[in-house]
C-alpha cells in the first residue's frame, strides 16, 4: 500500500515540480514525489570494493560538495543501505544509453545506478545539482525523486583557442570543471596556429622556445609586454588530461595543417614552403604560410603526431585543415612538381592527399582524423569525420556521404560572436549570437534522413581566443551561452523550453557566483532607452527598460540609489525630468539579482554624445569587431567597433540645433589584420595631412563636409586623444557620417565617443 501510494505520487506530481528542479542540462525523465530527504555528515557514500572508477566518481562528489556546499562525506565500501547515497554499476541498470543512469532518492537514501563508469559520472553531477546552489551551509533537503537520464550526443564539446590567447593550465582546468558540471565530454583543444604553438614536443625545441612567443605589435609600450606567449609542458598535458579523464571528458587535440603553420615555419622554416623564417604572427586572420608538401614535412608531423598519440589517448586527433589559402603552394615549383607527379587536378586536392596522408598514418596508429570542413573540398579519406564550421553545409554535404560529422557552425557557434550588442558588452565579433540563439539551435539540420542524421555525432561550441585576452574573457564568453549548448547537446529535443531553461539559471548563476566563474549577465543586463533627441528638446524623457530575454523583474530607480527589491519593478515605459540618472537591475522570481545594476545618466551632454560602440557601420560593409587595445584589455570594457574594411561610422539623427562644436575620443589601434584575399576589399580614402584625418559630413558620406581634424602623429602622440572642431551652424536632425582618412598602411582609428556640443548650456 505504501509503495504504490509512493508510485501514485511521483505521477501526480511529476511534471508539476520537476521543470523547477534546478537541473542544468534538464534529464531525460524526471519524476517528483512528495517528502524529502536531508543530507548532513552522517550520509556516507557507498562504492564497491575493488572498483577505482566508482571511488574516484564518488570522491569526486565528496569533494564536489565539500567545496560549494561545506558537507563532509564519507565514502565507505560496506554494505550500509539506509542513511546512504548509493553507487551501483550494474550491467543491468534500466537505463540501458551509454553514460545514462537512474537516481532515486527514497526514504532510505540515494542510490544512483548506471551500465557505464561515465553514467556513474553523470549521476552524481545530477545529485550534486540538486544539492546546490548554495543558499546556506550545511544540512541540505532534497525532494524524493526518480530520474532516468541519458544524453541525446555522444560529442558535447567545447573548442578552446589557447593559441591566439594563452590560458594556464589551472585556468584550463577550471573550464573542465565547469564543462563535467554540465555533462559536457569533449574539450577541443587548439593548441597551434599562426599566433603561437603550445604544446612542447621534445624532438622540436624550436617549436616552443621560437613558436610559442610572438612580440605585439606595440610591445613595450601601453601595457604591451616585450613578448607574448607561453606553452603546456608535457607534464601539465599529462596532468590536465588525467583531470579531464576524471571527469570524463576526452580531450581531442588540435594541431593544424596545412594552413594556420606560421608559427611552425617560424620556428622550423625548412618545414614551410618559402624556406623563410617569418615571425611569429602578430596578425589576426588567415596568414599565407603553409606546410610543405615534401617527405621531410612528413617525417615532421609524423614525429609530431607521436608525441602527441602518447600524451592524448583520444581515438580522435584534429588535423585543422581550415583556411589555407593556397598562394605559396601556387607560387612554388616544387610543389607545383609534387602535384603534378601526383597528378592531383588542383591545390585543393593537394590538401585532400596532405590530409589523407596525415589520416593514414593516424590510422595505423589506432586513431582516426577529424577536420574542419574545408577537408571535403579536396577529397576526404573516407573515415574521416568532419567538423562543420563554414554553416551547416559542410555537415549536410559529409553525412550523406556517409562521414561522421560534428556541429560547430560559425556564427551559431561561435562564443567569440559578442553576446549582445550593448555599450558595456566586452570584445566579440558581428553578428550577435546571444543566448536565446544558442539554445535555438538545432544539431540535426532538417534535410537530413534518419539515417544520415546517425552521423551527427553531436555539436560544440568554439571559443576562438582572438578578442578574449584573459581568462576572464574566456569565461565571459563562455558562460551561461555554454548552459543552453549542454542543453542542446544533452536533453531530449522534445524538452528544449526556452522559459523553462531561463527559469533554471538564477540557480546556475548561484553556482557560478559560488565557484567564482565570471559569467555574462548580458541575457538580463536592462536596457536604459529613451529617444533622445525628444529628450533634449522637452527635457522630460520617457524611458522603456527592456532585457535581452525578457526575463526576470527589472527594478529601477531615479534618484542615484541602487536598485533593490524594493524599488519599483517596471511594467511600462515612464517619463522623468531631465536632468536624471536611472539605475535598473534585473531580479529572479526568487528575488536573486540576474544582472548587476545598470546605469544611465541623462543630461544635456551625455544626450548630445553617443559611445562609438554604438554608432553603425557606414552602409555597405557589416564587418564589425569589438576589441581593446592594451592596456585596456586587463578589464573587459571599454570596447572600440571597428571595421578593418571600411573605419566610417553614422552618427544617426545627430541634432544639430544650437551645435557649435564637435569633440571626438579617439583611440589609436594596431592594423594587425590578415585579410588574404579579402585586403583588396579594404576601401582606402585620399588624406591631405601625412597621418589622415577624422572627417565629419553631413547626411551621407557624399554630403557637405562640416569638419576634417588631422590626425596627430602616431610616433609621437598617446594612444588615447581627443579632436575638437568648431562646426558651422546648422539646423534639424542630421546624420553624420564619421570617417578617419589615414593611410591603409598605418594604424587603425575607433571611436571612443563623439560628443556634440553647444555654447549655451
Ligand atoms: C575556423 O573557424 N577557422 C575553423
Amino acid at each position: 500500500m505504501r509503495t504504490a501510494g509512493f508510485i501514485f505520487c511521483f505521477v501526480v506530481l511529476g511534471t508539476v515540480r520537476a521543470a523547477t528542479l534546478p537541473l542544468l542540462p534538464m534529464s531525460a525523465q524526471v519524476q517528483v514525489a512528495s517528502g524529502t530527504l536531508v543530507i548532513d555528515n552522517d550520509m556516507r557514500v557507498v562504492v564497491p570494493a575493488h572498483d577505482a572508477a566508482t571511488r574516484q566518481t564518488a570522491q569526486y562528489l565528496a569533494d564536489l560538495l565539500a567545496r560549494t556546499r561545506g558537507l563532509q562525506l564519507k565514502i565507505t565500501e560496506e554494505s550500509t543501505a539506509d542513511n546512504a547515497i548509493v553507487f551501483r554499476k550494474d550491467p543491468k541498470a534500466t537505463v540501458t544509453q551509454a553514460e545514462g543512469y537512474t537516481l532515486d532518492v527514497t526514504p532510505h537514501g540515494i542510490r544512483i545506478d548506471a551500465r557505464d563508469d561515465a553514467g556513474l559520472f553523470y549521476g552524481a553531477v545530477t545529485l550534486w545539482q540538486l544539492l546546490t546552489p548554495n543558499a546556506q551551509q550545511g544540512p541540505v533537503k532534497v525532494p524524493m525523486l526518480h530520474i532516468n537520464d541519458w544524453p541525446r550526443f555522444a560529442w558535447r564539446g567545447l573548442m578552446l583557442d589557447s593559441a591566439r590567447h594563452f590560458q594556464s593550465a589551472t585556468d584550463v582546468e577550471r573550464l573542465l570543471d565547469q564543462m563535467a558540471q554540465h555533462k559536457l565530454n569533449v574539450l577541443h583543444w587548439h593548441l597551434t596556429d599562426d599566433q603561437g604553438w603550445r604544446i612542447e614536443i621534445k624532438r622540436y625545441p624550436e617549436l616552443t622556445r621560437i613558436g610559442a612567443w610572438r612580440t605585439p605589435p606595440d610591445a613595450g609600450h601601453d601595457g604591451e609586454p616585450l613578448r607574448y606567449g607561453g606553452f603546456y609542458t608535457q607534464d601539465q598535458i599529462r596532468d590536465v588530461v588525467a583531470y579531464a579523464a576524471a571527469r570524463h571528458i576526452i580531450i581531442v587535440p588540435e594541431i593544424d595543417m596545412p594552413g594556420h603553420a606560421q608559427a611552425v615555419v617560424a620556428s622550423y622554416p625548412q618545414f614551410g614552403v618559402t624556406g623563410k623564417r617569418p615571425p611569429v604572427s602578430v596578425d589576426w586572420g588567415v596568414n599565407p604560410y603553409l606546410y610543405n608538401v615534401d617527405d621531410a614535412t612528413f617525417q615532421f608531423v609524423d614525429n609530431v603526431l607521436d608525441e602527441v598519440m602518447v600524451l592524448f589517448p583520444s581515438h580522435y586527433i584534429h588535423v585543422g585543415g581550415d583556411e589555407a589559402v593556397k598562394d605559396q603552394w601556387k607560387a612554388s615549383p616544387a610543389v607545383q612538381a609534387k602535384m603534378h607527379a601526383l597528378h592531383l587536378k588542383d591545390e585543393d586536392a593537394l590538401q585532400g592527399w596532405f590530409i589523407g596522408r596525415v589520416g593514414t598514418y593516424l590510422a595505423a596508429h589506432g586513431r582516426r582524423l577529424i577536420g574542419w570542413d574545408e577537408i571535403l573540398d579536396g577529397g576526404v579519406p573516407a573515415d574521416a569525420t568532419v567538423m562543420s564550421w563554414r554553416g551547416t553545409d559542410g555537415a549536410i554535404k559529409a553525412a550523406q556521404a556517409g562521414h561522421d560529422v560534428v556541429m560547430s557552425p560559425s556564427p551559431d557557434l561561435y562564443l567569440d560572436n559578442a553576446q549582445s550588442d550593448r555599450a558595456d558588452e566586452t570584445t566579440g565579433r558581428m553578428p550577435v549570437r546571444d543566448l536565446a540563439s544558442i539554445y535555438a539551435f538545432n544539431p540535426i539540420p532538417a534535410v537530413l534522413s534518419t539515417a544520415q542524421a546517425a552521423h551527427v555525432l553531436g555539436a560544440q561550441a568554439n571559443a576562438w581566443t582572438e578578442h578574449m585576452p584573459t581568462m576572464r574573457h574566456v569565461e565571459h564568453a563562455v558562460f551561461p551561452r555554454l548552459d543552453a549548448l549542454s542543453e542542446v547537446v544533452w536533453s531530449p529535443a522534445a524538452m528544449r523550453n526556452w522559459n523553462n531553461f531561463l527559469s533554471r539559471l538564477p540557480a546556475q548563476f548561484e553556482r557560478y557566483a559560488d565557484q567564482g566563474v565570471s559569467y555574462a549577465d548580458s541575457a538580463f543586463a536592462p536596457s536604459i532607452q529613451t529617444n533622445d533627441n525628444v529628450a533634449l528638446k522637452r527635457g522630460k524623457a520617457t524611458i522603456t527598460l527592456s532585457d535581452q530575454a525578457g526575463y526576470g523583474a527589472i527594478h529601477y530607480t531615479v534618484d542615484g540609489s541602487a536598485p533593490d527589491l524594493h524599488a519599483p519593478v517596471y511594467s511600462a515605459p515612464f517619463t522623468v525630468n531631465v536632468p536624471t540618472t536611472i539605475n535598473a537591475a534585473t531580479f529572479a522570481d526568487d528575488g536573486s539579482m540576474l544582472a548587476t545594476p545598470r546605469t544611465r545618466v541623462l543630461d544635456r551632454a551625455n544626450l548630445l554624445s553617443r559611445e562609438g560602440v554604438t554608432l553603425p557601420n557606414c552602409p555597405g560593409s557589416d564587418f564589425r569587431l569589438r576589441i581593446q587595445p592594451m592596456p585596456d584589455a586587463t578589464s573587459m570594457t571599454p570596447v572600440y567597433a571597428i571595421n578593418v574594411f571600411d573605419t566610417c561610422q553614422q552618427f544617426p539623427a545627430a541634432p544639430l540645433d544650437g551645435v557649435t562644436t564637435i569633440r571626438a575620443d579617439v583611440v589609436r589601434l594596431e592594423r594587425n589584420y590578415a585579410l588574404a584575399h579579402e585586403a583588396k576589399l579594404v576601401v582606402s580614402r585620399p588624406h591631405g595631412t601625412p597621418h589622415g584625418e577624422f572627417v565629419v559630413h553631413m547626411d551621407s558620406c557624399d554630403g557637405p563636409t562640416l569638419t576634417s581634424i588631422p590626425l596627430p602623429d602616431p610616433a609621437t602622440s598617446a594612444r588615447h586623444f581627443s579632436l575638437h572642431a568648431m562646426l558651422p551652424v546648422q539646423h534639424g536632425e542630421h546624420t553624420l557620417c564619421l570617417l578617419f582618412t589615414a593611410p591603409t598602411d598605418g594604424p587603425l582609428y575607433a571611436i571612443g565617443r563623439v560628443s556634440l556640443e553647444t555654447s549655451k548650456p
